[in-house]
């Protein structure tokens, strides 16, 4: 009866097989359970021969059923990982979207700062969480300014040491970090995120800004007025441009200046160079002499100017972009439609 149970559970292909096997065997009404059942029958001399040679038998084969279990299980196992290896070697399958889009804003950054290198600037950075400091008092911001109030600025708990922290509200304390590491002559821009609490079809809470600083001993204002025309003519791709420089107010420059340019305006179309209307474009002035000083330089050696302007404001001029909030949506069929190939 062992060899004949034995045979059925090597020969068993499967779990199931086997549990029949088990079933016919050990069940209820299986063939090793029949004799057991038998034992009751016996005399007490054949009991004590009978008895441990039909459990020892009982025994035998639940442990043979084990292991037989044990062994399909782990070559079901090796059977599915070899069906289902995946060969990582392989090229991936892009389906539709075979090739990504560099976003509009990352692609003007990369434009202006080529632009700019032409121009003998190099790139600075700073942070975007700011501290009071940086983003208002070295600015020439008084405590309790009005102008402090214009930037509908996003605060922030103060840090660990108790220093007043905002979101940094334009790039220009990218200004005094960068006086702060560097001597003049100081050719820097500064493109970054920039946060104002302000959100309608050409404004979003965060977005982007570049900021230009000169500081050296004899920069002025026709120096500044020239570098916004190359610029201009190079990222407009035109031969000549108009500019019209308006007196304004930052706390940070004097004389301060904003910018417009000549257009001709057809809907979302905008035509640079020609036609008879103008799109402010940027904010600019000389470097205020207590900028200078909390820059750690004497305003009576060394001067320069400073502009900055909203990158997403000349992507959306540049391209004839109409929502800026489109930007930020994330949304794949607007970049796949905006965005630049690589
Ligand atoms: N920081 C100003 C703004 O956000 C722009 C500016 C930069 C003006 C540098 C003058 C000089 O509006």
């Amino acid at each position: 009866l062992e060899r004949q149970i034995r045979g059925d559970i090597d020969a068993a292909a499967d779990e199931a097989a086997l549990e029949a096997v088990r079933v016919a065997a050990l069940g209820k009404k299986g063939s090793v359970s029949e004799r057991l059942k038998g034992l009751g029958g016996m005399t007490p001399d054949e009991r004590k021969t009978m008895g441990p040679a039909l459990n020892g038998l009982r025994n035998r084969i639940a442990a043979a059923l084990a292991d037989r279990r044990e062994a399909l299980k782990r070559a079901g196992l090796a059977a599915r990982l070899a069906a289902e290896a995946v060969d990582v070697t392989l090229p991936v399958r892009l389906g539709g979207l075979a090739e990504g889009r560099i976003h509009p804003v990352s692609q003007v950054i990369d434009e202006i700062t080529a632009i700019f290198a032409d121009l003998g600037f190099s790139v600075a950075e700073g942070p975007d969480i700011e501290t009071d400091y940086y983003n208002f008092t070295a600015l020439n911001f008084p405590v309790g300014h009005p102008a402090r109030e214009m930037h509908d600025t996003f605060f922030l708990p103060p840090d660990a040491a108790g220093e007043k922290l905002v979101l940094r509200t334009h790039t220009s304390p990218v200004q005094i970090r960068s006086m702060e590491r560097g001597t003049p002559p100081i050719r820097v821009i500064c493109p970054g995120r920039t946060y104002r609490n302000d959100s309608d079809q050409t404004h979003t809470p965060m977005f982007h800004q570049v900021e230009g600083l000169v500081i050296d001993t004899e920069s002025h204002i026709g120096h500044l007025k020239w570098v916004l025309e190359e610029f201009c003519k190079a990222f407009f791709e035109v031969p000549k441009v108009s500019m019209r420089f308006r007196p304004s107010f930052f706390p940070f420059t004097e004389p301060s200046m904003e910018v417009d340019i000549q257009c001709d305006r057809r809907g979302n179309e905008v035509r640079f160079g020609e036609g008879d209307d103008w799109l402010e474009i940027l904010g600019c002035g000389m470097v205020h002499p207590n900028v200078v000083r909390a820059g750690g330089f004497d305003p009576d050696v060394y001067q320069g100017f400073a502009f900055g302007m909203g990158i997403d404001r000349i992507a959306m001029l540049k391209y004839g972009m109409p929502d800026l909030r489109a930007f930020f949506e994330a949304d794949i069929r607007w970049l796949k439609h905006y965005g630049f190939r690589p």
